[in-house]
């Protein structure tokens, strides 16, 4: 039997780093059948998959993604997929949000604090991590009027879509219903920010003209979906990812708190330790070999950014969390033409998170009463994180 058919869901969903080893050593371009997928698990490889749009295409057959939002930049190539980057991308630069840690995050941080700051103990997935990455989304896209219970139904719904690998009609009507949700509710959002712009991405998405360029409503509103499904969950695990490593590493948390410096460190050490994303999905657009392996044309490919990020020939005792590593920069958020739009941002929450928690939380430690469990290979996050402090 080859590797790859001896690897079940369940085993990775549980720990797939042990996996992930054995495939970089043995079988480094390998098909999971239980999966369905080719894993790439080497850090040169992954790179060159992500950086190969004309090999290695996001613009799958069928696409789960533009089949449930419309199409939208995760899911298209080349020109196209330039066009609508170029028209979004703007508003995620530092000159449009470099404001957001002090003016939006911290606060929304401050007050989900204020909520349990006197109990000294509280969980800080579902009472920090969530609720902050769904308000400053919510406040991001311009979606304030949604109840976080919306948006993250919405969420549910439409990644079930983007999941629906097998076409599963049940499923498909539970990610359609969302979408058409969606649409309807934002409809008179966008025609009053046509006329009245205010400063978020929604209204950024509607009003921005790149030599003559607009998005065309159905654009705005699949493009809108994608930043729902792709903000939402990431952030809200980066968050806890990070903060439960650290806190797992006492001595490098009271580096931490000595020198402030090293919070950005930090994290990018955290997010190449334990990625919240697992993979980039493509599709290969020809006959290519890769690892030695002959890989069809069709063939879908999971580049396995979270493997790339332990991969033993780029990184020094890659199973160490290590503040001080300075080996280059991580693949968590990929490379090449679909590099995280979003990584601003995302990194903004973090390190808002961080300094508003550990300003807050005296002596911030973990709950020894509740281990934590941390499961998921496409998207790997702890439930709960509970922790105390004096
Ligand atoms: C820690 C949090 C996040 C992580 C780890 C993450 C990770 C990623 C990864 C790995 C990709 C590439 C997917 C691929 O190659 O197939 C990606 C793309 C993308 N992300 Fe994020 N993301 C995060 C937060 C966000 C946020 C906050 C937003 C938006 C508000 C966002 C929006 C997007 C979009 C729109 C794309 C597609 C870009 C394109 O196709 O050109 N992400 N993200």
């Amino acid at each position: 039997m080859s590797v790859g058919s001896e690897i079940g869901v369940a085993q990775l969903e549980a720990d797939p780093y042990p996996i992930y080893e054995q495939l970089r050593a043995e079988a480094p371009v390998c098909h999971v059948d239980s999966v369905g997928l080719w894993l790439v698990t080497r850090w040169d490889d992954v790179q060159y998959v992500d950086k190969s749009p004309d090999l290695f295409t996001g613009e799958t057959e069928p696409s789960t993604l533009n089949r449930t939002f419309g199409k939208n930049l995760l899911g298209s190539e080349g020109a196209y997929h330039a066009r609508i980057r170029s028209i979004i991308y703007p508003w995620f630069r530092v000159g449009a949000i470099g404001a957001y840690p002090d003016t939006v995050i911290a606060p929304i941080a401050n007050e989900l604090v204020d909520a349990f700051s006197e109990r000294g103990s509280a969980d800080l997935v579902s009472e920090f991590a969530e609720p902050l990455s769904a308000r400053v989304l919510k406040q991001a896209l311009g979606l304030e009027f949604v109840e976080e219970e919306t948006l993250r139904r919405w969420f549910v719904e439409l990644a079930t879509g983007a999941a629906n690998f097998e076409g599963d009609p049940e499923k498909q009507k539970i990610a359609d219903a969302a979408s058409a949700e969606v649409n309807e509710t934002v409809a008179p959002v966008i025609e009053r920010l046509e006329r009245e712009p205010d400063d978020t991405l929604l209204s950024s998405m509607v009003n921005t003209d790149v030599d003559g360029e607009r998005l065309t409503l159905e654009e705005v509103q699949a493009n809108l979906k994608v930043m729902i499904v792709g903000g939402l969950q990431a952030a809200t695990d980066l968050i806890a990812l990070s903060l439960w490593a650290i806190l797992s590493h006492p001595e490098q948390l009271e580096e931490v708190r000595r020198d402030p410096a090293l919070v950005d460190p930090a994290i990018e050490e955290a997010a190449r330790w334990h990625s919240p994303v697992g993979t980039s999905t493509r599709q290969t657009t020809r006959e290519t070999e890769l690892g030695g392996v002959t890989l069809e044309q069709g063939a879908l490919v999971a580049a396995v950014l979270a493997s790339a990020n332990r991969d033993e020939r780029n990184w020094t005792d890659p199973d160490r969390y290590d503040i001080h590593r300075r080996e280059g920069g991580h693949l968590a958020f990929a490379t090449g033409p679909h590099l995280c739009i979003g990584a601003r941002l995302a990194r903004y929450e973090t390190r808002t998170a961080w300094r508003v928690l550990l300003d807050r939380l005296p002596d911030l430690r973990l709950d020894p009463e509740h281990p934590i469990e941390i499961t998921g290979w496409e998207f790997r996050s702890p439930h709960h994180l509970h922790v105390q402090w004096n």
